[in-house]
């Protein structure tokens, strides 16, 4: 896209926002003092550097389906804000220093395939980032987090614990927001993946939990589907997953 063009096309969404704004205001008789207040809460979404999570709460999963990114092959998710660079797990355990006490275990295994033709893709890289069984992110260390490299046959394995439903947002203005709409701020309990091959990233979503009581009410809209909830079944203390993931190496990066 030339600078022109990215100038057009920057002026008719301003001018779109503008006039589609102002019909809520005529729609609603906003008064000048509740714009005001509105103006206060931007300034205070601003100063807790939450604009960026707001706007993707309200508006990322709209994005995601308008785009398409890889929409024939597994569907595209949020990435949420707490990926990082995660080590490589040969073993597939992305527990650090021992099974969790008390957090029941999660095998979860699945194939990586081709949209177009169907065949098992092996070196696909797939990095996985999760909550704990007590819905809590390591958010300085790697536990819970890594990256498995597809086997020959396409598969791979990985050693978690169930990842817990989490609310967020509890002492921040996108709280602030949902408390006065009367709204809850959990998610359904999830595990991220970014999958790659050589290098491109074709797939960044989310592989929702069935023991989750949030599928039906995740704070963040149109999240959940049901292809992106994985097959699990009890086993021993813990439980097993399966999870296949199709992956389109025409489509563009996520
Ligand atoms: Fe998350």
């Amino acid at each position: 896209m030339t600078g022109m063009d990215e100038q057009a096309r920057l002026n008719a969404i301003w001018q779109r926002i503008v006039s589609d704004m102002k019909q809520v205001v005529r729609d609603f008789s906003i008064t000048q003092r509740e714009l005001h207040t509105a103006g206060d809460y931007l300034n205070r979404l601003g100063q807790s550097s939450m604009c960026r999570s707001l706007i993707d709460v309200a508006l990322a999963m709209t994005s995601v389906d308008a785009t398409g990114g890889s929409s024939r092959g597994t569907r595209q998710n949020l990435e949420g804000p707490y990926h990082r660079a995660h080590p490589h797990r040969a073993d597939g355990v992305l527990c650090e220093g021992g099974a969790p006490a008390g957090m029941p275990s999660l095998l979860m295994t699945g194939r990586v395939r081709d949209v177009e033709t169907g065949e098992p893709l092996p070196g696909a890289r797939l990095d996985f980032w999760q909550a704990d069984s007590n819905g809590t992110y390591d958010r300085a260390g790697n536990h819970l987090r890594g990256i498995v490299t597809t086997d020959a046959d396409g598969r791979y394995v990985v050693h978690t614990v169930l990842p817990n439903d989490y609310s967020e947002h509890d002492n921040d203005p996108i709280g602030e927001l949902f408390r006065a709409m009367g709204k809850h701020n959990t998610r359904a309990a999830h595990i991220h993946l970014k999958a790659s091959i050589d290098g491109r990233v074709l797939l960044t979503t989310q592989i929702f939990m069935p023991t989750s009581d949030f599928l039906k009410t995740d704070y963040v809209e149109g999240a959940v589907s049901d292809d992106l909830i994985v097959a699990l079944e009890v086993d021993g203390d813990g439980y097993r997953g399966q999870f296949d993931i199709v992956l389109d190496r025409r489509g563009a990066s996520a």
